[in-house]
């Protein structure tokens, strides 16, 4: 049986700490799902540390689906999370709504994620009323960086703090199981959890969040290009990686891989016919 909302909820009530990792691809979130970690996002992350894209921005449903096979199939007990990708549920409630259900019906996905608070509070409430989890997102919303101008500490002021705690409540309201809070100041994220009665998952939040959401790729020190100040390196996988690709290199070059070991024999009497 996989992880449902009811327990995700529960935890809250109970003090216990939820954790939430992203995934792109079936090994990676096999080990995730084998460590017992409950929640999986497949974030539009993946725009960013596996496709290449400067911003979550490019990131299409094709793309989002393709990636969510793949991690789905990699677990047993998780609850898997689908991103949402931009502008995939702005313009209208039916395109929210068919987006939403492709992640649960093609992707086979339990929940899905979008970005937004009072802005997107009707459609949170349409796709829940269709029978489809819902995760929000608010604080740093990567789809909107350019008008918010930056990877910054969002909410600082008293009306942006005002507003802040007003999404966490529209999304409360409308249905939303757990909300993401993105880079926020750690006070106002312990105020917003103690005001909330749903889940909060913390990234760049603070430690007083009912639960936790990193990249994978940032904690595993896999992705170079940057790294933020809300990740900790639990491993250096780019050197592991980089090292263990020079070894290969080097040995392929001085012919010293591959050895009988990794090389397959044939019964003698097959070669000698074809040498006659
Ligand atoms: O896309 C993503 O990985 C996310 C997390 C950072 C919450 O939205």
């Amino acid at each position: 049986m996989r992880i449902t909302i009811n327990q995700i909820k529960d935890m809250k009530q109970k003090g216990e700490k939820i954790t939430m990792l992203t995934a792109y691809d079936y090994s990676t979130a096999k080990i995730i799902d084998g460590v017992g970690i409950p929640l999986i996002l497949v974030g539009d992350s993946l725009g960013m540390v596996v496709l290449g894209y400067q911003s979550t921005i490019p990131v299409t449903m094709e793309e989002m689906l393709h990636h969510t096979k793949a991690v789905v199939r990699g677990t047993k007990q998780a609850m898997v999370i689908s991103d949402l990708p931009f502008m995939t549920y702005h313009i209208t409630v039916e395109d929210a709504l068919r987006n939403a259900a492709r992640f649960i019906q093609e992707g086979g996905a339990q929940a899905i994620k979008l970005e937004g608070g009072v802005n997107v509070a009707e459609k949170v409430s349409r796709i829940v009323d269709c029978g489809i989890p819902v995760m929000g997102h608010i604080g740093l919303t990567p789809q909107s960086i350019h008008q918010l101008g930056g990877f910054k500490v969002q909410a600082k002021t008293p009306e942006a703090a005002s507003r802040l705690l007003e999404d966490a409540r529209a999304l409360e309201a409308a249905g939303a199981f757990a909300i993401v809070l993105e880079t926020v100041p750690a006070p106002l994220a312990t105020l917003i959890t103690q005001r909330i009665g749903i889940p909060t998952i913390g990234i760049g939040a603070g430690t007083n969040c009912d639960g936790q959401v990193q990249v994978i790729n940032d904690i595993l020190g896999s992705f170079t290009d940057f790294v933020p100040k809300h990740a900790k390196q639990y491993a250096k996988l780019a050197d592991i990686i980089s090292n263990a690709v020079t070894e290969y290199h080097n040995e392929v070059k001085a012919g010293s891989f591959p050895t009988e070991k990794q090389s397959y024999s044939m019964d003698e009497s097959v070669l000698a016919k074809l040498t006659k």
